[in-house]
């Protein structure tokens, strides 16, 4: 069977910190040249846009030595009502791993079991792990230790970027708080599932949680496939937006992280965004080396 990495349910707490610590070695060596993939081909698959996911995932797959195969969604026969099991079956006599970017967390996993390669999750509608693995290589190089850290996040409770954020920190040991509005909860199942795992993510519909905050959060308001919903939401979370004010009763020299893309105005005021923008960008960055790292862990021991 081979190794897939659709959530941190897939990984170990100490497999987490094998792959940041080859992720903090990719970025101390950024240009190296390796041959982890060489004569590998990978499938890039996107069903929605993407800018970090898609370039970090191509120019990553190049540095290992393999061949990345970029498709959009459009232009293959899944938008056509091909099944993900066929899509799956066929895509594994071509390929040695596959990254696909979709809707539907089910439809994903459904393609992960007829695969007959590792199956990368580079976003769905109910988690975003790769990016998580990013967010924690940026806690890490802010010398924030992710066993004693708080991790708050505030706005869209039920995005799938806190979703994965709360099953990583279930796995590395902080504390997790979620500030949003009750109709922007995250998903019971996860909460359930950290719950199992030793951790109770604090749920708040108020900003108290901000105090002694190391890690504070957001993500946009609007999901990508939630286009339909984008006046509610932005209605829900009209007072869920950070900002200067709002943001000082967390601990001294806290970091923001966002995922991008950033709507300022909305989730982030473009003056707070802006104080971090160092921060963030470097959070960008690691993008590039958190997923180089996951190619390790699920390439070191294949053929
Ligand atoms: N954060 C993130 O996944 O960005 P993209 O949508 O640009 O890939
Ligand atoms: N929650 C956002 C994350 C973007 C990287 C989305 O799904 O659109």
């Amino acid at each position: 069977m081979p190794r897939h990495f659709l959530t941190f349910q897939d990984i170990s707490r100490e497999e987490l910190f094998k792959i940041l610590d080859e992720a903090d070695r990719m970025r101390a060596d950024r240009k190296r040249q390796d041959q982890l993939l060489a004569n590998k081909q990978i499938a890039l698959i996107f069903e929605k846009p993407s800018t970090r996911t898609r370039v970090s995932f191509e120019v990553g797959v190049n540095q290992l030595g393999g061949t990345p195969i970029v498709l959009s969604g459009n232009e293959i026969q899944l938008k056509r009502g091909e099944s993900p099991e066929d899509t799956a079956r066929v895509l594994s006599r071509y390929v040695d791993g596959i990254m696909i970017r979709t809707f539907s967390h089910s439809a994903l996993e459904e393609f992960a079991r007829h695969a007959r390669v590792p199956v990368i999750n580079g976003l769905s509608d109910l988690y975003h792990p790769c990016q998580v693995l990013a967010d924690f290589q940026t806690i890490r190089q802010a010398q924030i230790k992710l066993e004693n850290m708080k991790l708050t996040f505030v706005g869209d409770g039920s995005s799938n970027v806190c979703h994965s954020l709360m099953e990583a920190v279930a796995l590395s040991g902080g504390k997790m708080s979620v500030i949003c509005p009750p109709v922007c909860r995250p998903h019971p199942d996860v909460i359930e599932h950290c719950a199992k795992k030793g951790l109770k993510v604090t749920v708040s519909d108020k900003w108290d949680e901000m105090q002694d905050t190391d890690v504070v959060y957001t993500d946009v308001w609007v999901s990508m496939g939630q286009e339909g919903l984008a006046s509610q939401k932005r209605s829900a979370l009209e007072a869920y937006g950070l900002n200067l004010q709002n943001t000082e009763k967390a601990k001294p020299g806290h970091i923001l992280l966002h995922c991008l893309p950033a709507h300022k105005g909305e989730e982030v005021s473009a003056d707070l965004f802006e104080k971090h923008a160092h921060t963030i960008f470097d959070q960008a960055e690691n993008r590039l080396h958190a997923q180089k790292a996951l190619f390790s862990l699920l390439y070191a021991n294949l053929p």
